[in-house]
């Protein structure tokens, strides 16, 4: 196991009725920003029970964040920040949502003249305002953790963002919020946070085993309550079960101690950003590839998790590590989540020498646990996905 340092500050106000406890986690005397998404909280009774619990405080709105939080929109709300005189953000929505407001922490203390250079020069945030989130999609974990990723519409951009000053104070996680879900974003965040799982775990053999079953865990729990979820997202038990899973899968927790990968999120923004396809759905994308691409060097994991999560007992470590990938690609096509690029969209020739040129270009040569995937091999991967 590698050395390391975990420290994760964010509290969990975890299970039924719990939004109503927001009025105990904001300071009396804030002035706050409450921000949210294209107006799903106002439907589902979210937004009532969010301004029920902050009767008693000094609050203002913006709401129009969008899925993939678009950076011309965010800085309309760094404006009212600043002329309100704001003290603290409160996110209610989704990751698009949190990670819109991560950006308004970082960006509202943020001393330089053009807010975007802490995304494109990869500036850490050591402190950012105080903001709290009222999680209403499982999927991404950026309810407790400190990362952010913005979109920027008009250079088609999506880029990553973070430092430990952006961990939400706390997080309220009420799992009768997945009731008004709709389908398509259920898989998506089933999809999203099964393949969080895999960039920390699919990577080589490192001798941590607490690690390896928290992971494998994760990945069991999220196939046990896939089908459920979906069927029913009323059902208690599988959608307590499901939120919980998805924040644990990127909190930080399982990759202490571990090489991780993060190769296939890479090359998925960059999909997002070209296509608007939805984030979990680029993942399903490139995955498989990428996992047959560097099948030797990852197979000894893969045909761990081959065994331990979708019990396959048969055949040399070969073969289960390749019918590992099979189950993986399965398991998002019963999602209804397609694995192609061709599925998404019919203009995807040039898409993999793109990406490649990008990544030359940011100086991204060297991806993955052994930051050797260079922008050649990249391409590779981006084309099998077609
Ligand atoms: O905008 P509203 O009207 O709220 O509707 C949203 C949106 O259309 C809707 N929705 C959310 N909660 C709902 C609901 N509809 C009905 N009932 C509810 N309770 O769902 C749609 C998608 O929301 P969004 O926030 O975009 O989804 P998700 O949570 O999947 O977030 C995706 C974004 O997070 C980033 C992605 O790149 C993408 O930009 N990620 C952030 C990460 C992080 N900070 O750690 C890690 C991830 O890998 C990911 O990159
Ligand atoms: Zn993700």
């Amino acid at each position: 196991m590698n050395n390391f340092e975990f420290k994760n500050p964010t509290k969990i106000i975890f299970g039924k009725n719990t939004i109503e406890k927001l009025e105990n986690e904001i300071p009396k005397d804030a002035k706050v920003l409450l921000l949210y998404g294209g107006g799903s909280i106002k439907k589902n009774g979210i937004y009532d029970q969010v301004k029920t619990a902050l009767a008693n405080v000094d609050v203002i709105e913006f709401g129009g964040i969008p899925a993939n939080p678009e950076y011309a929109v965010l800085m309309e709300a760094l404006k009212l920040i600043k002329d309100e005189n704001i003290t603290y953000l409160l996110a209610v929505g989704g990751g698009s949502v949190i990670d819109g407001t991560k950006f308004l922490s970082a960006a509202a203390l943020y001393e330089g003249d053009t807010p975007w250079d802490i995304l494109s020069k990869n500036i850490r945030t050591e402190k950012g305002m105080p903001f709290g989130t009222v999680l209403t999609l499982p999927a991404t974990g950026s309810e407790m953790n400190s990362g952010a990723v913005i979109t920027r519409a008009d250079t088609k951009e999506k880029l990553a963002m973070g430092g430990p000053g952006l961990f939400p104070e706390f997080s309220i996680l009420d799992p009768q919020v997945i009731a008004s879900i709709p389908q398509r974003q259920l898989a998506n965040g089933l999809t999203d946070a099964f393949t969080h799982v895999l960039e920390q775990y699919m990577t080589y053999p490192i001798g941590a085993l607490l690690q390896d079953r928290f992971a494998e865990s994760i990945l069991q729990t999220l196939i046990e309550v896939a089908p459920k979820v979906l069927k029913d997202p009323t059902d208690h038990k599988a959608a307590s079960n499901f939120m919980w899973s998805c924040t644990m899968a990127l909190n930080g927790l399982i990759q202490k101690g571990v090489p991780t990968d993060w190769a296939v999120h890479a090359m998925g923004h960059e999909l997002t950003a070209l296509f608007g396809i939805d984030h979990a759905r680029t993942l399903a994308v490139i995955a498989p590839s990428h996992y047959k691409f560097n099948f030797e060097a990852k197979k000894e994991k893969l045909a761990q998790y081959g065994e331990r999560v979708w019990n396959i007992t048969e055949g040399s470590t070969d073969d289960k590590a390749y019918a590992a990938i099979e189950k993986t690609v399965a398991f998002f096509h019963d999602l209804g989540i397609d694995t192609k690029l061709s599925d998404y969209t019919k203009d995807y020739e040039g898409t993999a020498e793109e990406i490649a040129k990008r990544f030359t270009d940011r100086g991204w040569t060297g991806l993955g646990e052994h930051q050797s995937l260079s922008p050649e091999k990249v391409e590779k991967i981006v084309k099998m996905a077609y």
